[in-house]
């Protein structure tokens, strides 16, 4: 559920007019609902009762950090994947100590930022990784808490590029090298074993792989704790969220409608499923759900430029593009794109939705039916709040996005779109052509 909805025939973002915020800031701009946000963190932590539970919002959904103290005050920790986004947690007034660092390619300067600044935990992804850590440790006098992330080869069922726990993804350690890669962790001075970590995927739709997951590395779980006494265990994220139905599923009813064996995945059915099975380790259960905390709490607003009428096509050309929201382009992800102001005395259409930069790849949706919107007109594309504004780029040098955030009948701009002058602030003419 979100809040995102019609009031009168305007489109809301929880009690604002999202033309307001379009004709303030511009467009393209990302809208936040502070509340869904909140909402997602309470609904995932109730659905977990009975566990030692600790979520750490994957930050790379969306790194904002006004968005970072809002799940901070929340609560969460962080599950982070750079020096960058250490950074940005001490930018947001957060908190390092409650967070893990995930990732393949930790550089010696990433992990001594780490250890400064206290953090719960590394993920570890080799062996290599394992003694590179415990170098900087040794040179900073301290021990590095880490976890192996194993790979329990799982098939997460979604998306190629966001599979990570089958046994061909370049993630973890497979399950039967796992062992000795824990006993080469034991043996080396600067280490401290505290836990163990999978992530299997991202967009998952069912529970079930996560079972299967958790079910097939438990016994290893289990060992651990005999062996080396480990306090946490870390299932990863990668709960999914709804996308195509996207405006409909802010609404109750809408979830009640469902027919329970088509029903998406829910916090609920998630915890309902995972708990039984966790409860019995008795260890701190780690959470680092990213898309499911902020995709629905978000959209992009866009404007709309022309729309273009072909012999056999329509296109309705966007002042958003590839650029701002690349997941369409990336994964053939489907966004579903609602005027601003609905008219149910406008015509249909039914067009291609494009961005202005030049390549055909530049296209949210191929003949997509739509209310008639011209030129001057708003359009918002739905669940945008994940890996929406953390991919963009400024491919064909348009800027970077403004980004807005709601909270009730308030909202603030919480980062400026970028301009020409700090696109090019680290670019010069080199001497040699002067
Ligand atoms: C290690 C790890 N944890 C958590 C996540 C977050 O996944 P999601 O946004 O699907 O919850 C990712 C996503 O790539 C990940 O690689």
């Amino acid at each position: 559920m979100h809040h995102f909805n019609y009031v009168g025939p305007n489109l809301h973002c929880e009690s604002v007019d999202l033309v307001e915020i379009a004709r303030l800031y511009g467009t393209p701009t990302y809208v936040y609902s502070a509340a869904t946000m909140a909402d997602n963190y309470t609904r995932l932590a109730k659905g977990m009762v009975g566990l030692d539970l600790q979520i750490c919002y994957a930050m790379k959904a969306n790194s904002n950090i006004a968005l970072l103290r809002h799940f901070s005050n929340l609560g969460a920790g962080f599950d982070l994947v750079s020096g960058g986004e250490i950074k940005r947690v001490l930018a947001a007034g957060a908190n390092v100590k409650r967070s893990v660092f995930a990732g393949i390619g930790k550089t010696e300067a990433e992990i001594q930022l780490a250890l400064e600044n206290e953090i719960f935990s590394f993920h570890v992804e080799s062996e290599p990784e394992l003694a590179r850590i415990n170098h900087v440790a040794g040179k900073l006098g301290v021990k590095a808490p880490i976890a192996i992330r194993v790979n329990p080869d799982v098939d997460a069922h979604t998306h190629a590029k966001i599979t990570t726990g089958k046994s061909d993804n370049k993630f973890g350690i497979p399950l039967k090298h796992a062992a000795a890669a824990y006993e080469a962790a034991a043996k080396y001075p600067n280490i401290q074993i505290k836990g163990v970590q999978m992530h299997i995927g991202s967009q998952l739709t069912s529970v079930n792989p996560f079972v299967e997951a958790v079910r097939k590395i438990t016994p290893f779980v289990e060992q651990l704790k005999a062996a080396y006494g480990i306090t946490y265990f870390s299932i990863g994220g990668g709960m999914g969220i709804v996308y195509k139905d996207a405006l409909a599923s802010g609404q109750q009813s809408w979830w009640d409608a469902q027919p329970a064996d088509q029903r998406p995945l829910t916090p609920e059915t998630y915890g309902a499923a995972l708990v039984p099975l966790l409860q019995p380790l008795g260890l701190k259960i780690v959470l680092e759900h990213g898309r499911f905390m902020v995709g629905n709490s978000g959209v992009l607003v866009s404007k709309v430029e022309h729309l273009k009428r072909g012999a056999g096509k329509n296109f309705l050309i966007v002042d958003a593009a590839m650029n701002d929201l690349v997941r369409p382009a990336m994964y053939e992800s489907y966004h579903e794109i609602v005027p601003l102001h609905r008219d149910s005395s406008r015509r249909a259409l039914t067009a291609d939705v494009v961005g202005p930069i030049c390549e055909s790849g530049d296209c949210f949706a191929k003949d997509r039916q739509l209310q008639e919107v011209g030129e001057g007109e708003y359009i918002a594309f739905m669940s945008a709040g994940a890996y929406g504004y953390t991919m963009a780029s400024r491919y064909n040098t348009r800027a970077m996005a403004a980004e807005v955030l709601v909270h009730g009948g308030t909202f603030e701009l919480i980062n400026a779109r970028e301009t020409f002058e700090q696109q090019i602030a680290g670019e010069k003419i080199p001497a040699f052509l002067k």
